[in-house]
């Protein structure tokens, strides 16, 4: 069989470069089902943009890949389409836009106009070597036990990044970019939360609390809460803190926030017979305030007897917590993979491999990385378009 345009992955970038590529286009997928992972994001409501989109949201070897297209599809853009379906949508914080309903209604919106404009979606189909027959693109795929070669003017790459394997993820892209001499840069699960060996925080799990977190090497810092849990630690801040950390490095974390050594200056003044400990508390979850006295030498003790320059001493401990984690929870929970094809070897304004006419890569398979909150949709939606408008 023969195509105008093949879109290899039916997810989010996949699907959204499909309805702009129009008729001739086929979109392969191993899956069951399109847009698995739109499905499942933002807990079931799918954070699909974020109104703040710039590039200094994003990670990648270079800060100003991502510009172009961003600057040409921008949140507003897809926002008009989300209204345009008919979708109720509401703002979480920090210019986050969730579906009021369910995430499926994204995916229906996305192979809605996929098939209004004439693009055909194959589910179920294995993909075999990908190769150039000096006129085509060409795949081999097996469906239903059928083997068949299909061959392809334009071939989208869209098969996303490695996170999450048990929902179908691969590394399908970043092989296909190698096999037509294109960089791959170094790849590692991101948005994922910090495993600890030992688990000392094991008491905490289900503990959540608003904090401000950060790489201790690189990156900025991100006030949003944190969650304790059964193997280390997680939630939105911890997410965005390690796109930014390396193995064997500190991350950082505030969890006194602006005046913890005034208050409790102020504390001692009026109850200084409380103990320590009776205080934090009444600044923190009682349980963590519990864990950190563990670790405080006299924190029984009436807060009487802290003189004042130890109460701020202990809160600025406490602002600038230091702690090494053993690692992540890797590939299995990671909300995205950092790094991808190398964004040197491509055109920012239409993805095309600069050394392979009719060949482009799109969404998270790209060196592109958003922080948590609708980013990395933004990047798939804003990626496709690019694409699409080239072909
Ligand atoms: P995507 O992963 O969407 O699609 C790739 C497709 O290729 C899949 O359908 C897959 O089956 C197919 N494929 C892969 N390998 C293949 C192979 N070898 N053969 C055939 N097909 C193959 N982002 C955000 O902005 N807001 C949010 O709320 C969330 N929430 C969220 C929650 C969770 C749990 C996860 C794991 C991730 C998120 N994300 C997110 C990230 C977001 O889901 C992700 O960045 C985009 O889906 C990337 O879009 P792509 O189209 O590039 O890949």
């Amino acid at each position: 069989m023969e195509c105008r345009t093949l879109i290899l992955g039916a997810g989010a970038a996949g699907l959204y470069a499909a309805a702009r590529t129009g008729p001739d286009t086929l979109v392969l997928d191993h899956a069951k089902r399109p847009g698995e992972k739109i499905r499942i994001s933002g807990g079931g409501r799918c954070n699909f943009t974020n109104t703040g989109t710039e590039a200094g949201n994003f990670l990648s070897a270079n800060p100003h890949f991502a510009k172009s297209a961003l600057a040409r599809l921008t949140p507003w853009d897809f926002l008009a389409e989300v209204e345009a379906a008919g979708i109720a949508w509401h703002e979480k914080t920090l210019g986050q836009l969730f579906c009021d309903g369910s995430s499926r209604q994204i995916v229906e919106m996305l192979t809605g106009a996929a098939a209004r404009a004439g693009a055909a979606i194959r589910m179920e189909t294995g993909l075999g070597e990908v190769g150039h027959d000096g006129s085509r693109f060409t795949v081999e795929t097996v469906r239903n036990g059928r083997a068949e070669t299909i061959r392809a003017r334009h071939l989208v790459v869209a098969t996303g990044g490695k996170s999450i394997p048990r929902m179908g993820a691969t590394g399908r892209g970043l092989e296909i970019a190698r096999r037509f001499g294109l960089a791959v840069t170094e790849t590692r699960p991101a948005l994922v939360p910090f495993t600890f060996s030992g688990q000392p925080f094991a008491g905490l799990s289900g503990l959540s609390l608003p904090i401000t977190a950060r790489a201790a090497e690189r990156g900025p810092a991100f006030p949003e809460a944190m969650l304790f849990t059964h193997r280390g630690l997680s939630g939105p801040a911890l997410l965005q803190a390690s796109n930014y950390w390396h193995e064997g490095e500190e991350i950082v974390l505030d969890l006194a926030g602006p005046g913890l050594g005034a208050a409790l200056v102020a504390a001692k003044r009026q109850e200084g017979a409380r103990a320590l400990r009776t205080h934090l508390a009444r600044h923190l979850p009682a349980r963590l305030a519990e864990h950190l006295c563990e670790g405080i030498a006299g924190a029984g003790r009436p807060i009487a007897d802290w003189p004042d320059a130890e109460l701020a001493t202990l809160a600025d401990r406490l602002a600038d917590w230091r702690l090494v984690p053993s690692g992540t929870e890797g590939y299995r929970t990671a909300e995205v993979m950092l790094g991808g094809v190398d964004t040197a070897g491509l055109s920012s304004k239409t993805m095309e491999a600069k050394a392979v006419p009719g060949l482009y890569f799109i969404g998270e398979c790209v060196d592109v990385t958003g922080w948590l909150g609708g980013y990395n949709f933004q990047w798939a939606w804003a990626s496709a378009a690019a694409a699409a408008a080239a072909i």
